[in-house]
């Protein structure tokens, strides 16, 4: 049996990998419609102490401050609306699954930071440079690399193996390759499929190192906010290795989007802005 195979059996098999907690199955299964589902997150969120105050967090990143702190669920219902609150309490809920300790715990912070910067910035960037205002974007930045906390769950050494790779020049997908056979993004959309995401999720996750210029997919847009997200959220140090070791790979892509000084005023203008310390609340 391939490598590959392998991976793909443990994670259909879920022979290692953990099912859904009851509180993501319940938070997949509600909803647009807040007037039937608000009590339930209410109470989901409420009765967790752990998940209120990541929540919370979270909220007050999405939020950006305005000198005013959310420090009640209803409050943050009411200050980024129920779809992003129910996405913030899925998404975590998603990476409590793969939660680590010891050792392990320092990567597992590392990528947690990773993808919520990357899904607060995608938020941004598609309200506030695309004028479009839609939930989606924090989710799929948020989700983005899915397939890495799988992959370290269920593998660390090779999780260890491709940083080592990725250290030494190489992308994540080539070091990928060479160790597993397959990459994260593949992981990522199979999970996606396993449990029952909108396509839209799936799609994102599985491009979001494309070039955006260069792709043809109905979710192009969302891909391309991701994908620029995920290259800014190392720039402004929360990489999921050290240093700008895979966004440099990503600058011929960007800069056929934007031009430099444009990128670097808004990754300036980024870094400055929102509140990301509030990130430190794992
Ligand atoms: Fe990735
Ligand atoms: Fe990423």
């Amino acid at each position: 049996m391939t490598k590959r195979e392998k991976i793909r059996i443990e994670i259909q098999t879920l022979k290692k990998l953990p099912t859904l907690s009851h509180s993501a199955m319940k938070i997949l299964n509600l909803t647009e419609d807040e007037s039937t589902h608000l009590d339930e997150l209410l109470k989901i969120i409420e009765n967790d102490p752990p998940m209120l105050s990541k929540v919370l967090g979270v909220a007050n990143i999405l939020y950006l401050g305005y000198g005013y702190k959310i420090t009640t669920v209803k409050d943050a219902l009411f200050k980024i609306g129920f779809n992003t609150l129910r996405n913030i309490t899925f998404g975590i809920s998603i990476f409590s699954l793969f939660k680590s300790s010891g050792q392990k715990e320092i990567t597992y912070r590392k990528l947690f930071k990773h993808s919520i910067a990357t899904g607060v910035i995608s938020k941004f960037i598609s309200e506030n440079i695309f004028d479009y205002n839609d939930y989606t974007a924090f989710t799929c930045g948020m989700l983005h690399d899915i397939g890495l906390f799988a992959l370290h769950y269920l593998n660390y050494e090779a999780y260890v193996k491709i940083e080592n790779l990725v250290l030494q020049g190489k992308t994540i997908a080539e070091a990928e390759n060479e160790v597993i056979d397959l990459d994260h993004s593949i992981i990522g959309k199979w999970l996606s499929e396993w449990w029952g995401l909108p396509e839209e999720i799936g799609e994102v996750i599985l491009y979001h190192h494309e070039n955006p210029a260069t792709l043809d997919n109905k979710y192009r847009k969302n891909i391309a906010w991701v994908h620029l997200s995920n290259f800014i959220a190392e720039r402004i140090g929360f990489g999921i290795f050290d240093g700008f070791q895979e966004s440099i790979f990503y600058e011929y892509g960007i800069y056929s989007i934007f031009t430099l000084p444009e990128i670097n005023e808004l990754i300036n203008y980024i870094k400055n802005n929102l509140p990301f310390d509030e990130i430190n609340i794992i």
